[in-house]
């Protein structure tokens, strides 16, 4: 949209942009200008006009606009990029769009969920303002049994985003939630469908939430003592969800170039910021609610978590739930 268009060109900018060189950039009408401004400020952003010398943006607030998240990627990678004030869930959304034949790549971002959903049937509680929540549809080559990798990729993604976003490191819980400290700042739901004729693996929606600036009062009693956000865990303040979101697509995008080359080269970091390994831990089958404890030994190369049982028996997890004693 032109508005997000203006937007980022303003956001760039730390002082005025003249209405003609917005309008030669973008190939659109001074008017579509004016009227891209107009809008803007019917959105709440504190947008100065001078004679001559054009427009400067003074203040946005913070709603995660399309425009923020455009001022820091590629005018090439905006058009797979889709930005909405509110939805029910990022994930139940992009799935609603596959008939679409969207692109791989394709992504949408929201500043709240009214759905937000998380594994094994919980809620992702997604208040608006504070957090990120965005699903990436990626169509990567390899069957079922590779997924378990990308889901352990995205771990590290979602971990590298951060640390060059907000200068903070999380750890890593196998399977891939992002703590920081012994509580959590972000989950990922991994959703796909395959081909069962050939068990090839088509569309892959990957959604991530991310607390970011939430106060710790902000989370709800029995949230408060097991999750965190980034700014709370770290002392910052009106951390930039947008330049985070960026950042996130950034390395999803450089994700899937490394999976279609075959090699991998994110099982170095995982390991070295698993904060489970070393752990005593319950493994819970998501099947049968069954739980066993023992000790979480190492992350094999498949992202297997190998662990020893307190009945001596060792096991390679692949799935289920693996909680820590902290
Ligand atoms: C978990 O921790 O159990 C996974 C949480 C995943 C939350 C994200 S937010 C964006 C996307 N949309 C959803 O409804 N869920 C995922």
């Amino acid at each position: 949209m032109t508005k997000d268009d203006v937007l980022a060109i303003l956001l760039k900018s730390s002082g005025y942009v003249s209405g003609e060189l917005i309008s030669s950039h973008l190939k659109i009408s001074r008017a579509a200008v004016n009227g891209a401004v107009k809008a803007l400020r019917a959105d709440g952003c504190v947008i100065n006009s001078v004679t001559n010398r054009g427009y400067q943006l003074i203040s946005c607030p913070d709603r995660l606009f399309a425009g923020e998240v455009y001022s820091y990627i590629d005018d090439s990678r905006r058009s797979n990029v889709i930005c909405l004030p509110s939805v029910d869930s990022t994930n139940n959304r992009l799935k609603d769009m596959l008939k679409q034949d969207l692109p791989s790549g394709t992504c949408m971002i929201s500043n709240e969920q009214t759905g937000g959903r998380g594994r094994m049937g919980r809620t992702f509680v997604s208040p608006p303002n504070t957090g990120i929540y965005m699903s990436m549809l990626i169509k990567p080559t390899g069957d079922l049994s590779d997924m378990s990798k990308i889901t352990a990729w995205t771990a590290v993604a979602v971990h590298k985003a951060i640390l060059s976003a907000c200068g903070v490191t999380t750890g890593i819980k196998w399977v891939n939630d992002l703590y920081i400290g012994n509580r959590k700042i972000s989950g990922i739901l991994t959703e796909m469908t395959v081909e069962s004729e050939i068990g090839m693996v088509s569309n892959v929606i990957i959604g991530i939430g991310i607390n970011v600036n939430q106060k710790q009062s902000d989370f709800p009693p029995e949230l408060s003592e097991i999750a965190t956000s980034i700014a709370a865990a770290s002392g910052s303040k009106n951390l930039s969800r947008a330049r985070l979101a960026a950042e996130v697509i950034k390395e999803l995008d450089l994700m899937m170039d490394n999976w279609e080359s075959g090699s991998d080269r994110y099982i170095d970091t995982y390991r070295s910021n698993c904060i489970t390994t070393g752990k005593h831990v319950t493994v819970t089958n998501y099947a049968t609610g069954d739980g066993k404890s023992g000790i979480a030994l190492d992350v094999n190369d498949d992202y297997s978590l190998k662990v020893r049982y307190d009945d001596g028996t060792e096991d390679n997890v692949r799935s289920g739930e693996v909680s820590v004693k902290w």
